[in-house]
């Protein structure tokens, strides 16, 4: 684990293995942890670089709101500081989703592959933004707890549940340990991100859509869906797995990574 000022926040990454660049961007409300089982595989062919994006894990924390463009942008200072200024593949899962879409509007220049997991490409009905806007404003007040109780059910996949404790054990754990503000400014972020679906057709950028089979946040239909808007996308399921394919079935999500990256 690494840490580099980027002048007006602290970042906290990994840097691993050697080759063309893959960075991996997690979900709301956890870390670069997430991809462990990803980081171990992917760095054997390629340099793998997997911040803790801002507010979350060991990256400092900004109050009030932290837009996904500004999370995107992050990314591209964080590049600049490791001076790679070759394309990368860009990797998201769900939040990291949301900040990988405004990587594409905003530094696409920078884009050799996307891989999109269980994300979305709408932006929030009122009702959900306004959810969002009270668990801002509930966090600060009381704290983590209630928001690990409230997400994790919605997490992972009744059968990882049911076959993998450890796992639910190691989200909670990680969801505590984000900071209250962090988890505040993400969530406002997320509320105001705009929507993708009129620019899917103009995302050219070849593209790998993962999704678990019983994702309820990001459901498979939706996200076929969205693949069949992009000229350049490829749709593949993981059985079993709910919300974190890469968590829940690792060997599934790496197999897919690593054939769309070799194609
Ligand atoms: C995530 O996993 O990053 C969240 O489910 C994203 C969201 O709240 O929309």
């Amino acid at each position: 684990m690494k840490t580099i000022d980027l002048g007006e926040w602290t970042c906290s990454y990994l840097d691993a293995g050697a080759g063309e660049t893959i960075v991996l961007l997690h979900g709301f409300p956890l870390n670069k942890s997430m991809w462990t089982f990803q980081i171990d595989h992917l760095a054997q062919s390629h340099r793998v670089i997997a911040p803790d994006l801002r507010g979350h894990g060991e990256s400092a924390v900004s109050e009030g709101i932290v837009t996904m463009r500004q999370m995107a942008d992050d990314v591209s200072r964080l590049l600049d500081a490791l001076n790679i200024d070759c394309r990368v593949r860009l990797c998201g899962l769900s939040m990291g989703g949301y900040v990988a879409w405004e990587f594409w509007r905003n530094h696409s220049n920078r884009l050799a592959k996307l891989i999109l997991c269980d994300t979305r490409a709408v932006s929030d009905t009122d009702e959900i933004a306004r959810g969002r806007r009270m668990m801002a404003s509930q966090v600060v007040d009381t704290g983590v707890d209630f928001v690990a109780d409230s997400m994790l059910p919605k997490l992972v996949s009744p059968k990882s549940c049911e076959d993998q404790p450890e796992l639910v054990a190691t989200l909670r754990r990680m969801i505590l340990a984000t900071d209250p503000q962090g988890i505040a400014a993400a969530q406002r972020g997320m509320a105001e991100r705009i929507d993708m679906t009129p620019m899917l057709h103009d995302v050219t950028t070849p593209a790998l859509l993962l999704c678990g089979t019983d994702d309820i946040i990001s459901p498979p239909a939706e996200m076929s869906k969205i693949s069949q808007s992009m000229p350049n996308a490829l749709f593949v399921e993981i059985q079993g797995a709910g919300h974190l394919a890469p968590m829940e079935q690792p060997l599934a999500t790496n197999e897919a990574i690593q054939r769309f990256l070799a194609s």
